[in-house]
């Protein structure tokens, strides 16, 4: 594939990663793979914003070839250390003699600690501005979006927004634009992007919207690190992430359990079957057999949600112990929640899903639903009811 005109003499020069399975280690799980997009701005003067990771350096250097001779760029803009965004900066700075390595003062040090470079380096903050020609770019930190070295770049005269991460989704696809793709698919993958990279940042997100709306920039297109470029409707994305920022969700309630022999599983069932007669949507998922990044999303868009689990050496079985301290780490907020599980002799499951409720700051609505062995009919009645009082409380908050 090569490269791809956004704007008149504005291109995508970034690469395609089809086969992308896990980011971040193993700690997101990207079944669609994803993106590493790099814009070339040539006017004036010549400035590539961003780079790719490292082992996907040459096809971009390809396509920048394509465009101009690496050795005219003047500029290299690198809004995030990270690796899939920095990885190729090396190589793109060995053929480019005059460029200079543009970024935050943090992003200096961080790009130091990584590579080693001895580089021609300027520093930029919010409101600085470099002029290309008939082109400019200006600068916004975003800190803790979601690296301390974090910054946007805006190109005024196209409204055009180069925010990094933010605002991505890990989708591969042949197609560059939002109006070129399944709309779903896109927002989806753009839920499960902010509830595993940014959530933890809301209260961040929603401040630098803010002050984007405050300094009156506007907006055209929204050109993104990773995957798709909202050049049709950019306000949808950046009204979801208010929305999300804000905990805003839906009234539907995310149950997830792990059971040893069935009993905790039928539990769950009467749960929904409970959550369901009041006309509520529940999704039922069980671990390990679902996608912990999933499970994440699904959090994202749910108001309540249920944890279960067997009890087992005095607390939960070991495959939700990971969900559980992403939900410490994540922090979610306006989420009302309750636990259940089925134990032997000691039901110390659902005191260690309540407490990491209590960490999470999640609020818990319903006394733990705990039952001995199998569950007999009454007590599926019993379950059944915790389900529909559960449900209940989610349309109350
Ligand atoms: Fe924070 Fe896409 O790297």
């Amino acid at each position: 594939m090569g490269s791809v005109e956004v704007l008149k003499n504005i291109f995508w020069v970034g690469a395609v990663d089809w086969n992308i399975r896990h980011f971040h280690g193993f700690t997101y799980s990207t079944h669609r793979g994803t993106t590493y997009n790099a814009y070339l701005i040539v006017d004036k003067k010549t400035a590539l914003v961003d780079s790719v990771y490292a082992p996907f350096a040459g096809e971009m250097i390809e396509k920048i070839m394509e465009i101009v001779d690496p050795s005219e760029i003047d500029y290299v803009v690198a809004n995030h250390v990270e690796t899939d965004h920095s990885g190729a900066i090396s190589e793109v700075l060995k053929l480019t003699p005059k460029a200079k390595l543009v970024g935050t003062a943090r992003c200096r040090d961080g790009l130091q600690k990584h590579y080693f470079g001895d580089w021609d380096f300027q520093v930029v903050k919010t409101g600085d501005r470099i002029d290309l020609g008939k082109r400019s770019l200006s600068f916004l930190e975003a800190p803790m979006l979601h690296w301390p070295d974090s910054m946007f770049t805006y190109i005024e005269e196209d409204a055009l927004l180069l925010p990094n991460d933010a605002f991505g989704q890990h989708l591969a696809t042949s197609k560059r634009f939002d109006d070129e793709v399944d709309e779903e698919v896109l927002m989806e993958e753009a839920a499960k992007y902010y509830a595993n990279i940014l959530w933890p940042f809301s209260k961040l997100v929603v401040k630098k919207i803010e002050e984007v709306q405050k300094l009156g920039l506007k907006i055209n297109i929204i050109a993104p690190s990773h995957g798709i470029i909202w050049r049709n409707n950019p306000m949808k994305i950046v009204e979801s992430y208010l929305k999300w920022a804000k905990g805003e969700s839906e009234a539907k309630v995310l149950v997830v359990y792990d059971t040893m022999w069935g009993s905790t599983e039928k539990m769950a069932r009467s749960i929904v079957e409970g959550i369901s007669s009041q006309g509520l949507e529940a999704i039922l998922l069980r671990l390990p057999f679902s996608d912990r990044g999933d499970i994440i999303k699904e959090l994202l868009g749910a108001r309540g949600v249920i944890v279960g689990s067997s009890t087992i050496n005095n607390s939960v079985i070991p495959t939700l112990s990971p969900l559980l301290e992403e939900f410490e780490g994540l922090k979610p907020v306006n989420k009302v929640a309750a636990a259940f599980g089925s134990y032997g002799w000691g039901g110390g499951a659902v005191k260690t899903i309540e407490e990491t409720f209590e960490k999470a700051g999640m609020k818990i609505v319903a006394p733990a639903l705990t039952l001995k062995w199998v569950p007999d009919r009454n007590e599926l009645q019993r379950c059944v009811e915790f389900g529909r009082e559960f449900a209940e409380k989610v349309v109350e908050t």
